[in-house]
C-alpha cells in the first residue's frame, strides 16, 4: 500500500525475516533503546512476521507496528482471538506527520480481515490511542510495603514455597498462567516466545529469584522477583522488587506474598502489576501498611465488530438494550450504528437494529466498559456515554459488571 505523507512517499507493508534486523533497529530509534544482541527477545521480534507492518520512505524502515494474535478471556469464561497491537514507533525525525494514524488503519483492517473482534493494546503513554477507538478497559495498582510493619494475620500453613532457576521457571509457569488466565476476566494469553522476551533476558534485572508454591507437589502459584538497593556499612536498603505473581489459588496469593515479605536483609517489598480488588490488604493486621502509590491503565479494548464481542460474553443480570457505537475512524465498520443487545448469565445475543438507542457511546467507551472494569455511569458523568432511556445506565452497570476486577496480566 503506496501513502502521500507530506512530502515523500511511504510504503506500508509486512517485513520478511531478511529485513528483521532492520525493523528491531527501527524500534531501537522509535523507543530510544538498544536491545542486547544476545537477548531471547528476538523470538518474540521474530514471530508471526506476515502480521507486522513497517513503514518504508525509500529502502528505510522509518515506523513500526504490528499485530501479535492473542487470546483475551471475557467476562463468563469465553476466550476470543483479538489482534494485539505492538511494537507501536515512529523515527523521532519523522513524528507529527500522521504516520502513526496510517499504521494503525493498516493493523485495525489486518485485524479485521482475518475476523478478529477485537483490536487491544498496552500503551507506553496514555494520550496516544483514544483518538483511534481505544478505550481503558483493565487497570492495576502499584504497591509498596516497608516490611517491618507487615504481619499476616493468619498465615497460610499450608503448602511449600520452592526457590527454583529460570530455566525451571520457563518451564512451570507458562502451564500454571495458562490454568489461571483462562478464569479471569481480562487476561492475555502469552505465548512462548513471549515468556522468553519478558522473563528470558539475561539482564533484565540484576539479582533475580524464582519461586513456586506448591501442595501436594502441585504447583499452585509462582512468583518472579528482583533484589535490589544497598548494603552499606553493614546496613541493608534493599527492595524486593516482585516482577510477575501469578496463583490459582487466593491461599497460594498469599503464600507467596508471606514468602516475599519475609526476605531477611530486605527492607521493602513493591509491585507495579497488582489487581485493583486484591486481597492482599484484608490479609494483614494493618490493611493500611499495603500503600498505593499508582492507578493506572493496563490493558485498551478497542471494538472491532460489536456483535461479535458484546455477543460471545455473559452478562451479570438479563437485560435488553439498544446500544448506538460512533466510530469516527471506521464508521462503515462492524463496531458503528445501532445494536439490540439482550444478554444475562447463560448467554447473550446482539444484532443490528433501527431501534431508538437507549445508550448511546463511543466506541473506545464501549471498549471500557466491555470486560466489566469500567461502569457506563462513571462513564456518562465524564459526558462519555448519553442516557436517553432513564434507567438504562443502572441497567447497563448491573448487565456489564464482571465477577472480580479484569485484570490482564500480560505487557506486550
Ligand atoms: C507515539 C508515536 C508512535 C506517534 O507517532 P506520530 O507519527 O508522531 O503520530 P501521528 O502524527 O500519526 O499523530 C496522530 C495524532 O496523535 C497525536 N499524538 C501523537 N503522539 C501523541 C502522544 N504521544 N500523546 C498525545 N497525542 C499524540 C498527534 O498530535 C496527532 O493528533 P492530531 O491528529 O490531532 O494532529 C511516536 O511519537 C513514537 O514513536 N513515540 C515513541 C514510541 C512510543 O511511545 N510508541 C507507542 C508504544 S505503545
Amino acid at each position: 500500500m503506496a501513502v502521500e505523507t507530506g512530502r515523500v512517499n511511504l510504503e506500508l507493508r509486512p517485513i520478511v525475516p531478511d529485513e528483521l534486523a532492520a525493523y528491531e533497529r527501527a524500534d531501537e530509534y522509535g523507543f530510544g533503546i538498544r536491545y542486547d544482541a544476545d537477548d531471547d527477545r528476538h523470538a518474540w521480534s521474530g514471530a508471526e512476521l506476515d502480521r507486522t507492518v513497517a513503514v518504508f520512505e525509500g529502502d528505510e524502515i522509518v515506523a513500526t507496528g504490528r499485530n501479535y494474535s492473542l487470546d483475551l478471556t471475557l467476562p463468563g469464561g469465553a476466550v476470543i482471538p483479538t489482534s494485539a497491537v505492538s511494537w507501536i514507533s515512529v523515527r523521532p525525525t519523522h513524528r507529527r506527520r500522521g504516520i502513526l494514524t496510517r499504521v494503525m488503519t493498516y493493523l485495525l483492517e489486518e485485524g479485521a480481515q482475518r475476523g478478529e473482534n477485537v483490536s487491544m493494546l498496552t500503551a507506553s503513554e496514555g494520550g496516544i490511542y483514544a483518538r483511534f477507538g481505544y478505550g481503558v478497559a483493565t487497570r492495576v495498582l502499584a504497591v509498596e510495603m516497608a516490611r517491618n510493619t507487615i504481619a499476616f494475620a493468619a498465615p497460610v500453613q499450608r503448602g511449600r514455597v520452592r526457590m527454583i532457576e529460570p530455566e525451571e521457571s520457563l518451564k512451570i509457569a507458562p502451564e500454571l498462567f495458562d490454568r489461571v488466565r483462562l478464569q479471569r476476566t481480562g487476561a492475555v494469553s502469552r505465548p512462548a516466545v513471549w515468556w522468553l522476551d519478558a522473563w528470558g533476558q539475561k539482564e533484565f534485572v540484576k539479582y533475580r529469584f524464582d519461586v513456586v508454591y506448591e501442595v501436594d507437589g502441585r504447583v499452585e502459584g509462582f512468583a518472579i522477583y528482583g533484589v535490589d538497593g544497598t548494603w552499606a556499612n553493614g546496613v541493608p536498603d534493599r527492595t524486593v522488587a516482585v516482577h510477575d505473581l501469578v496463583a490459582a489459588t487466593p491461599e497460594a496469593e498469599a503464600a507467596l506474598w508471606q514468602h516475599l515479605c519475609g526476605i531477611d536483609l530486605t527492607n521493602r517489598v513493591t509491585h507495579s502489576v497488582v489487581a485493583p480488588d486484591t486481597e492482599l490488604p484484608w490479609r494483614l493486621r494493618d490493611s493500611r501498611q499495603v500503600r498505593t502509590t499508582a492507578l493506572r491503565d493496563w490493558l485498551w479494548v478497542r471494538p472491532v465488530d460489536v456483535p461479535g464481542l458484546l455477543g460471545l460474553r455473559r452478562y451479570a443480570s438479563a437485560e435488553r438494550m439498544v446500544l448506538e457505537v460512533r466510530d469516527d475512524m471506521r464508521p462503515d465498520g462492524a463496531a458503528a450504528g445501532r445494536f439490540l443487545l439482550e444478554g444475562g448469565p447463560d448467554g447473550a445475543t446482539c444484532a443490528r437494529t433501527e431501534a431508538t438507542p437507549d445508550l448511546v457511546l463511543d466506541v473506545g467507551a464501549l471498549g471500557s466498559i466491555s470486560l466489566g472494569g469500567i461502569t457506563a455511569s462513571v462513564l456518562a458523568r465524564a459526558d462519555q456515554v448519553e442516557e436517553q432511556t432513564p434507567g438504562a445506565l443502572a441497567a447497563a452497570d448491573r448487565m456489564f459488571a464482571a465477577d472480580r476486577a479484569p485484570f490482564a496480566f500480560t505487557w506486550f
